[in-house]
């Protein structure tokens, strides 16, 4: 017998895949569009739903689903998903690089394309296609559970980290062995949230999401990333499972993007359970993919419901046969048919945690750590060599909270639950006994407790039949704890206190009402500071928090966002002086949770700069953070300062480095347009560059701006440049009190 022509590698792929379509049947068609989690086991999948793609799959189950799909009728391999968000989050022993959010912090594209390629390297390995990354949504309330796998505020900065990453993902393309799928997500506004909680309407209107919502989404998808996931929300009524503007117009339409569309955790279910647009299945299995849908997450109710649709003349079978030929195009184009891409054990041994992926770990991880204060403690032993540290807080020594949520044990990996292997991770107290220099004796108390947490009232399980975390009750402060700390602080040279949130406060589903740090970590703080002794506040968290009035007592505060694996090596090094600091913060950190939103690109207006009771500034900035030297912008120059709209700005300041240690700046340009047809932010981020300046050295700074770039979105929601005059802001963050202003005038 002649084998198909499908499964010949020499026939283009439109034949092949015209030929596999031509004999498949609506069953297999409708469950080629399915992908399913194996949380219940496999063979059902495969066997029942025919899925075209498993999540969440154990190595075991993995192996198992292959196996069982050479035992079906057509033999089409598996696409196997995976959230890989930073590194390849549930293979045991893999590199946790830090969240996105810390990575964010470095506002480093090349070296965030560098920990993409990484990850697509160990994922590669493991028999996993597909990543679940990056998310490019903006981060806006911070009570919102879901920041620390944003790349923060502002949106230009996102589209910049998001296409290294993919870059790094895709590697070489679909015949690259090396490479895995990027996803971009949550398409779009799924973060523009209802009081920072989870999935909740997004109040949206389509000008606002021109404006900073879809660009960097437009970006990644003019430049081939290869799938995009659908959020959860709705956009004036309109779920965007369903959304035919955003999907057909704006992203097929407009952005001519051919990649292919995943919907989130079971949003067709949702579209009749929680958003009630349909009574049954058959209706919103016809609704998401006349919208254009090709894959349908974890909604087992589609295999029924695509059929019936069919049947019951809601659905053309060609719309089916559309979605079809995508999802096989991408299987054929990658060469699943020929080559599994199964697990590679050897390969495994050569790249899973080896030891570059573990130096650029350590490297991004250094990179992320904001100093956002310091009273000139830091670094220790600076005057003379410390001979006693206490390491305090409930976050000194937690190994699974120095990797964040996505990794180990965080909840969504059922063959994981133990977490990544101990040995593995470096947390602060073992990063400080580490690097103590000789005759510095580390001692340790834990201080607080954060939370407990008890069943939700609401059940064990979302109507999609995901767990329901369980809520989080803050604890009272301990007093034996607290005192324990204090008595350890006493004879310290200094104190590292560590405090933050947990894995029960933070990720999907878990927002937070305050912004506070919970449980004993407040009273804990007071009474380190009442000691004395100098407190270095290391808040390991997630997103940045709301601190204490005391914290203004503390001799220096670092923000480590999980800072993964290597984390608490680099946060001992800074501490020690081994290197400087130089990460960035990504988004606004907030002196109080009324604050929010509080990103600083927000349109101005009259009265809304405070509040009767309080200010609206940021307790620390957009693109601040310390370094361990002093260092001066001047002499803002452009290039030519009459422009046309297809030339470039070209800026160039002189940066000097007025102290006694080495710097890595990163220099800032934000540009003004001075007068626009419609409101519209004071200053956006338009570029960055990073230079290292030793002491006592000037060095000439240059960025580039298109003018194209220097666009605002009209009240009709057309993206234009409106010509007249411009400012060119550039400096070491966003605080208009450190930029140094030209002017522009565009023709
Ligand atoms: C739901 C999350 O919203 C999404 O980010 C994730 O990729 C999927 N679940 C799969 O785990």
């Amino acid at each position: 017998m002649t084998s198909p022509a499908y499964l010949d590698p020499t026939l283009p792929t439109a034949s092949r895949v015209a030929d596999l379509l031509g004999r498949m049947t609506l069953p297999e068609k409708v469950g080629q569009m399915m992908q399913m989690h194996t949380y219940d086991g496999v063979p059902h999948l495969i066997e029942e739903l025919q899925v075209g793609s498993i999540l969440h799959a154990s190595p075991e189950r993995l192996e198992q689903a292959h196996a069982l799909v050479e035992r079906t009728r057509l033999r089409i391999p598996l696409l196997i998903g995976e959230d890989c968000i930073h590194g390849h989050s549930f293979f045991k022993g893999a590199t946790i690089f830090p969240t996105q959010l810390g990575m964010a912090a470095t506002f480093d594209a090349a070296l965030v394309r560098r920990i993409g390629r990484a990850t697509a390297l160990e994922v590669s390995t493991t028999g996993i296609h597909w990543t679940f990354s990056p998310v490019l949504c903006i981060s806006r309330d911070l009570r919102w559970g879901r920041v620390s796998e944003t790349f923060g505020e502002d949106p230009w900065l996102i589209g910049e980290l998001a296409s290294a990453m993919i870059a790094g993902y895709q590697g070489d393309g679909l015949g690259d062995r090396t490479s895995i799928l990027a996803t971009a997500k949550h398409f779009a506004a799924y973060s523009e949230t209802q009081g920072g909680r989870d999935a909740s309407e997004a109040d949206v209107s389509r000008r606002k999401l021109r404006s900073w919502f879809l660009p960097p989404f437009e970006r990644v998808a003019r430049e081939g990333c290869r799938t995009f996931m659908l959020g959860y929300q709705a956009i004036d009524g309109v779920p965007i499972t369903v959304n035919e503007w955003l999907l057909n117009d704006v992203l097929r339409g407009e952005w001519g993007y051919t990649g292919k569309l995943i919907t989130d955790w079971d949003n067709v279910g949702n579209l009749v359970r929680e958003q009630r647009l349909f009574p049954d299945y058959a209706q919103a299995a016809a609704a998401a993919v006349n919208a254009g849908n090709d894959m349908i997450m974890t909604t087992p109710a589609f295999f029924r419901g695509a059929q019936d649709a069919v049947t019951q003349g809601l659905l053309e079978e060609s719309r089916i046969d559309e979605a079809v030929a995508r999802i096989l195009t991408l299987k054929v184009e990658m060469g699943l048919f020929e080559d599994r891409r199964a697990a590679d054990v050897d390969r495994q041994h050569e790249v899973i945690a080896s030891a570059p992926h573990t130096a650029l770990n350590l490297e991004a991880a250094r990179r992320s750590l904001v100093l956002l204060e310091n009273d000139g403690t830091l670094p220790l032993g600076r005057t003379r060599a410390p001979r006693r540290i206490a390491v305090v807080g409930p976050n000194a020594d937690d190994a699974a909270w120095t990797l964040g949520d996505w990794a180990g044990s965080s909840g969504q990996a059922d063959w994981l639950m133990e977490g990544h292997p101990r040995e593995q991770i470096t947390t602060v107290l073992d990063g400080l006994r580490a690097a103590a220099p000789a005759g510095c004796e580390v001692v340790h108390a834990r201080g607080a407790e954060i939370i407990t947490t008890g069943p939700d009232p609401k059940g064990t399980h979302f109507s999609d039949g995901q767990p329901r975390p369980h809520i989080a009750m803050p604890v009272e402060p301990d007093p034996a704890m607290i005192a324990d700390a204090v008595e350890a602080a006493r004879e310290a040279d200094a104190v590292v206190a560590v405090v933050g949130d947990r894995i029960e406060l933070v990720g999907e589903g878990k927002s937070t009402a305050t912004l506070e740090l919970l449980g004993g970590q407040v009273a804990l703080i007071d009474a380190l500071v009442a000691t004395g002794v100098p407190v270095v506040l290391v808040v390991l968290a997630s997103k940045p928090h709301v601190l204490p009035p005391s914290a203004d007592r503390a001799a220096a505060v670092i923000w480590a966002a999980n800072p993964g694996m290597e984390g608490g090596m680099a946060v001992a090094e800074l501490i020690f002086g081994a290197i400087e600091p130089a990460g960035r913060l990504p988004l606004s950190w907030p002196r109080h949770a009324g604050q929010q939103p509080l990103f600083y690109n927000q349109i101005a207006a009259q009265h809304g700069y405070r509040y009767a009771d309080l200010t609206q500034q940021p307790r620390w900035a957009f693109g601040e953070g310390l370094s361990y030297t002093t260092v001066e912008y001047s002499n803002l120059r452009l290039a030519a300062d009459q422009l046309g709209l297809e030339d470039s700005v070209e800026a160039t300041v002189t940066v000097t480095n007025t102290g006694t240690r080495p710097a890595l700046e990163t220099v800032q340009a934000y540009v003004r347009d001075v007068h626009t047809s419609a409101t519209w932010a004071d200053r956006e981020l338009k570029a960055v560059t990073q230079v290292n300046v030793k002491p006592g050295a000037s060095v000439d700074a240059t960025v580039r701006i298109p003018v194209a770039e220097c666009s605002i979105v009209t009240a009709a929601g057309s993206r234009v440049v409106e010509p007249g005059d411009f400012e060119v802001l550039v400096g070491p963050s966003s605080r208009l009190d450190q930029l140094l202003v030209a002017e522009l005038s565009i023709a």
